[in-house]
């Protein structure tokens, strides 16, 4: 065959192995998403231009999220992009970032390169509102941080947010108010569409030929411009420049709101649904899932917001989610000088120290087997082995797992791997002696074989 003949067929059969769906589970899916099923706890990172006013616009502050001081402070354009020059990330340390997220057992780091704000944080040649040309610090962190999550062996990937309320082709529609009200979602300008498109790809281009990311996290894919269509279309792109990629629901239209559940009248685009700020109660059944979330009340770093969960229920989370099958992703929002807030930093190091112990019972496991909620906790399973979860400690030294009638041989805690745990079946299902003091006040694991 001649080679000019090669290239159209090629094509469609790249087109053809692309497989835009949430609902698809294949064995081309199987295999690009193992790493990340294995995977089960990642690092997002929420870093932008609003860490300058860092929720406090001119002494107005809010209970909103800060990296939308933009939309609820009303900031227009002109003075928004005035945090650039304030812009000095003299603290950022990649190592040290990176460092935080693997003490914590975090397997890989999803961080924005551009949030709603139009801003990217790393360095773009389509645009000169970037982090290289328009702040003193002048450098490119997302360089660095993709160095060094290679270097300590993490995954590293970009957010990408569709809706921009910096590029031109977009605007707020209020009426009665200029064009900087109501930020929730972009008007796009009349033939201006094509124009933002190629621009988002060129931006694309650049992310994934520069710094090589395992996945790309959309968002802001809610403007009513943005179809599905318009989200078929930029999966196939993304995956053309590089075909292992992950890519999630929020590329197109087909996430049903803070569920995160796929809607179901037709396949949409994207590997897996993204629940935010909530684990599903009974999980997401048949399709990838990763449950963001963050350890206080934002996103982006505000300088009030101590609303900090605790290590215990930041733990219990990254449990929950993979008892039900699912990622979790937590969120730091790092200061303008580029440090993880101290509050999320001892929170990393309280989760690492749980994990370091019992991560075996969450990397590469699946959802347990157990079709309603345990009264005392969670299970996740793994090659022949159950991992018990016990939240609540028994005060009478015996565990019961109701209904469990499997035969096993051997029950013991994952910290004291040495030493085996008698057990027995009874009606009420498997008994487990265990010791009358909870091993872990968070959650301590035992690890029945079958
Ligand atoms: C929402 C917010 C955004 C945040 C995201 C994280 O979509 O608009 O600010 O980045 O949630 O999932």
């Amino acid at each position: 065959m001649p080679r000019t003949l090669r290239i159209p067929v090629l094509t469609l059969l790249l087109i053809a192995a692309l497989t835009p769906a949430v609902r698809t589970q294949t064995p081309e899916k199987d295999r690009r998403m193992q790493w990340w099923r294995d995977a089960r706890f990642g690092m997002f990172i929420h870093w932008g231009l609003y860490a300058v006013p860092a929720g406090d616009y001119k002494g107005q502050r809010s209970k909103e999220i800060g990296e939308w001081i933009m939309s609820w402070a009303n900031i227009p354009r002109a003075e928004y992009e005035k945090f650039a020059p304030q812009f000095n990330a003299v603290k950022f340390d990649a190592a040290k970032i990176v460092g935080a997220a693997k003490g914590a057992g975090m397997k890989y780091i999803v961080i924005t390169s551009k949030h709603h704000d139009g801003f990217a944080m790393y360095d773009s040649k389509v645009s000169h509102y970037d982090i290289v040309e328009s702040t003193p610090y002048g450098k490119d962190p997302m360089r660095a941080l993709a160095d060094e999550s290679r270097k300590q062996g993490l995954a590293f990937a970009f957010y990408y947010s569709i809706m921009d309320w910096h590029h031109p082709s977009q605007y707020v529609k209020a009426a009665g108010k200029d064009e900087t009200a109501g930020h929730g979602k972009t008007e796009m300008r009349e033939g201006q569409k094509p124009v933002y498109v190629a621009y988002m790809k060129e931006q694309l281009k650049e992310l994934i030929t520069g710094y090589d990311p395992a996945v790309l996290w959309f968002d802001g894919e809610w403007v009513d411009w943005w179809t599905e269509a318009d989200g078929k279309d930029l999966y196939q792109y993304v995956r053309s420049l590089k075909p292992d990629i992950l890519i999630n629901n929020r590329v197109g239209k087909g996430r049903k709101g803070m569920e995160g559940l796929n809607k179901t009248d037709q396949e949409y685009s994207g590997d897996f649904g993204t629940p935010e700020q909530q684990i599903p109660a009974s999980g997401l059944s048949g399709v990838d899932w990763e449950s963001c979330m963050t350890m206080n009340d934002t996103w982006g770093f505000k300088s009030y917001d101590e609303n900090w969960k605790s290590v215990e229920r930041l733990v219990q989370n990254v449990i929950d989610t993979a008892s039900k099958g699912g990622n979790y992703l937590l969120n730091v929002g790092p200061t303008a000088e580029g440090e993880i807030p101290a509050a999320s930093l001892e929170r990393l190091a309280g989760i690492g120290k749980w994990m370091t112990v019992n991560g075996e019972s969450i990397y590469g496991t699946t959802a347990g087997p157990f079709k309603t909620q345990l009264p005392w906790g969670r299970a996740t399973a793994k090659a022949g082995k159950l991992y018990l979860h016990v939240f609540n400690w028994p005060a009478d030294g015996k565990l019961t797992v109701p209904g469990y009638t499997e035969a096993i041989t051997r029950a013991a805690l994952l910290s004291q791997p040495g030493r085996s745990l008698q057990f027995k079946a009874t009606a009420e299902g498997l008994v487990i002696e265990v010791p009358t003091a909870a091993p872990d006040p968070i959650a301590s694991v035992i690890v029945v074989e079958r």
